[in-house]
């Protein structure tokens, strides 16, 4: 008996894309086109384990000037598993300290042969700033608290794939919206993709002009859940606060933390996700966190399907002149 044969995948020929920095420019069209491809080359590298070498003979770089677990690690594997070469750049320990800027750093690393560099920075704009002055591909991995757009694709991946659609669901992104770049990306994936958001946390967290984008603003997470198809709990970002909005982490768990109470009066299928780092006992409670309705370590390999993609179409539209 022989196996299925893995088709081989096809690159979208309307792709014309060089940098991704952030979802709000994606159409809907777009924002498809990237699970798709993603899709096909988590199939086509048997679950994101195997080897492929679309990427043969390009660099990518990774310019992490914020740490990272996930994302940096799962853009090298990606890089490498399309059989890419790929150079990690850390801030500390280089030339930065001597008064170089991020432009100059980032020209020095683009004329070492690098194809597509993929950055982390605290400063809302630094991919763009580069997208301007280097003709390699560039690729956002976060800037600060306004895009993290392979987090947001990775979010709503993990979604079709567990739900079968994204239209006429009901998302809610639960805890610090406003410090969170992965809010931002799924709110504007998913509104683009047809679903109801709801964004939900105390009010020094989500204050009412998030109404603006279209999404539904929640203060009681206990009047919103038994409505919630997907629920993805945001970790409180206390390194980009100056001031605690709630008087103790104790007390912002039993108002905004998931827990088997709360799961209890649930939809029966209600999808758990959490981007990470999770803060277990805060935002989430360890059994709902290791449950069996949470997809949190699936979020992570399909973290690597649509960084695999990403950084295929881009090199396609770098090599095709976009
Ligand atoms: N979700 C996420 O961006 O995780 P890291 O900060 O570990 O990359």
């Amino acid at each position: 008996m022989t196996s299925e044969p893995v088709l081989s995948p096809r690159y979208p020929g309307n792709w014309t894309r060089r940098h991704l920095l952030d979802v709000e420019s994606l159409s809907a069209d777009e924002i498809t086109t990237i699970l798709d491809t993603a899709e096909s080359l988590k199939q086509a590298t048997d679950g994101c384990r195997k080897k492929l070498a679309l990427l043969a003979g390009k660099t990518c770089a990774n310019l992490f000037f914020e740490n990272s677990t996930r994302t940096r690690t799962s853009f090298s594997l990606a890089a490498r598993r399309l059989g890419a070469d790929t150079l990690d750049f850390s801030s500390s320990g280089s030339s930065l300290s001597k008064g170089e800027t991020f432009v100059d750093t980032a020209k020095n690393i683009e004329a070492m042969g690098v194809d597509i560099v993929v950055t982390r920075h605290r400063t809302p704009g630094t991919p763009h700033l580069l997208a301007q002055n280097i003709s390699c591909a560039v690729v956002n991995a976060g800037d600060g608290a306004h895009s993290h757009p392979t987090q947001g694709l990775l979010d709503i991946l993990t979604i079709r794939q567990k739900r079968g659609r994204i239209e006429g669901l009901t998302v809610a992104l639960v805890g610090d919206i406003t410090h969170s770049r992965t809010a931002r990306s799924n709110i504007w994936g998913l509104q683009k993709l047809g679903a109801h958001v709801i964004v939900c946390g105390p009010s020094t967290l989500v204050s009412r002009r998030w109404e603006e984008l279209g999404v539904e603003v929640a203060h009681n997470l206990d009047d919103i859940v038994p409505r919630c198809d997907v629920m993805n709990l945001l970790r409180i970002q206390f390194e980009r606060q100056s001031t605690r909005p709630f008087p103790s982490v104790r007390e912002y768990a039993l108002l905004y933390g998931m827990n088997r109470q709360r799961m209890a009066r649930a939809k029966d299928d209600i999808l758990i996700l959490a981007p990470g780092p999770i803060n277990r006992g805060v935002e989430i409670t360890p059994d709902v966190a290791d449950g069996p309705h949470s997809a949190i370590l699936e979020q992570v390999t399909n973290g690597v399907a649509v960084r695999m993609a990403v950084l295929w179409l881009a090199a396609g539209a770098r090599d095709a002149g976009s």
